[in-house]
């Protein structure tokens, strides 16, 4: 089969399309034939090796994992004997874990590992635009957000964010989307009560207060977001910096204000799976919709990191088009 492979860590010219042994299921293992994968952060932090200490995980000297891809959309090509959720055919999403290879023609993992259906109003690079489970994480979990409350999304065009303002939505919240300029009207098509611009205006300053931000962009703090919490209103952030991870349990302990960071790849299998099925439902009513940058054949699949490494807002896809 045909992979984007990477062997030592760089830019975007160092992932190639090369033939490698197409793997074959054990036991347990589900193959799907990949139709769409997305190409995000995590990919891009992994083909730089950078920062550094990112290293301690990827492979300290060279790429410990060279296909690179978690989240992927395809069709059921072979099962082992001992499988009984999924059979030849279905058509499935799923996410491979830490030790991805989703950027390839075929993908093993595990029956019960994170895989559901596809949601059948979407294609294949649409539902794979949706699968990420950060946004649910985070508000559902994290947030408890409830009807009624009011919840910041800062870096609402992005891939996270496009989620989470319509999550936010649905979930009952009275949404306020902050984005760059050529990203407000996708913000408010998104569901987002009110936009913000962050070139012209700081949402710290603006004399709103919420009873949730979350932080997607990680480029505001909790002590600048303190003073536009409501009272026991929360500041949530994926993006892990030092002063997050230490008042993430102080805040947990002492005050009525609470600064989360989480790392919602790190979740068990099974509760990836849940999330799935709820998205699947959430898509076939109409509540969330994937928002798509562009989509890459394999062949290009260097141009899609080159499209990472500018910035993005919404979701990068690869797709394995026999054509491409
Ligand atoms: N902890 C976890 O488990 C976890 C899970 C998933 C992701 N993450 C992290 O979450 C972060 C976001 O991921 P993502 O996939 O959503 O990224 P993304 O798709 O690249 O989105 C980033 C968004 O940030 C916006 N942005 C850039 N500069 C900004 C600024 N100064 N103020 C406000 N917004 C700004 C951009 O909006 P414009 O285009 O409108 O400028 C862009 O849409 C990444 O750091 C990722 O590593 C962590």
């Amino acid at each position: 089969m045909r992979a984007a492979v990477y062997r030592t860590y760089g830019p975007p010219d160092v992932v190639r399309v090369e033939e490698v042994p197409t793997p074959v299921p054990g036991d347990q293992d589900v193959v799907v034939q990949v139709h769409a994968a997305t190409v995000g952060v995590t990919d891009g932090t992994a083909r730089r090796g950078s920062p550094g200490y990112s290293r301690l995980f990827f492979g300290l000297r060279r790429p410990r994992w060279t296909v690179l891809g978690s989240d992927f959309a395809g069709v059921v090509s072979a099962v082992g004997a001992g499988v009984t959720r999924l059979r030849v055919g279905d058509e499935v999403v799923g996410v491979t874990g830490p030790d991805f290879g989703a950027h390839a023609e075929y993908v093993r993992v595990r029956q019960d590992g994170a895989i559901a259906p596809k949601p059948a109003n979407l294609d294949f690079a649409e539902a794979v635009a949706l699968i990420d489970g950060t946004a649910l994480a985070f508000l559902r979990d994290r947030a408890r957000l409830r009807p009624g409350q009011t919840l910041l999304v800062n870096g609402a065009s992005g891939s996270v964010g496009s989620t989470a303002v319509q999550l936010g939505r649905h979930l009952g919240a009275r949404v306020t989307g902050v984005c760059s300029t050529p990203h407000l009207d996708l913000v408010r098509e998104l569901g987002a009560d009110t936009v913000l611009d962050y070139t012209r205006e700081d949402f710290t300053r603006t004399g709103q207060s919420y009873d949730v931000v979350f932080d997607v962009a990680g480029t505001s703090t909790f002590g600048r977001c303190r003073r536009i919490l409501n009272p026991a209103g929360r500041y949530l952030s994926p993006v892990p910096s030092p002063s997050l991870l230490l008042l993430t349990p102080w805040t947990a302990a002492f005050g009525r204000r609470k600064a989360v960071v989480a790392f919602t790849g790190l979740r068990k299998a099974a509760e990836k799976t849940r999330d799935l099925l709820l998205v699947r439902e959430l898509a076939e009513a109409g509540a969330l919709r994937p928002v798509i940058a562009e989509r890459y054949p394999l062949a290009r699949i260097a141009q899609a990191h080159r499209h990472l490494d500018r910035g993005k807002y919404g979701n990068i896809v690869v797709t394995m088009d026999p054509a491409g």
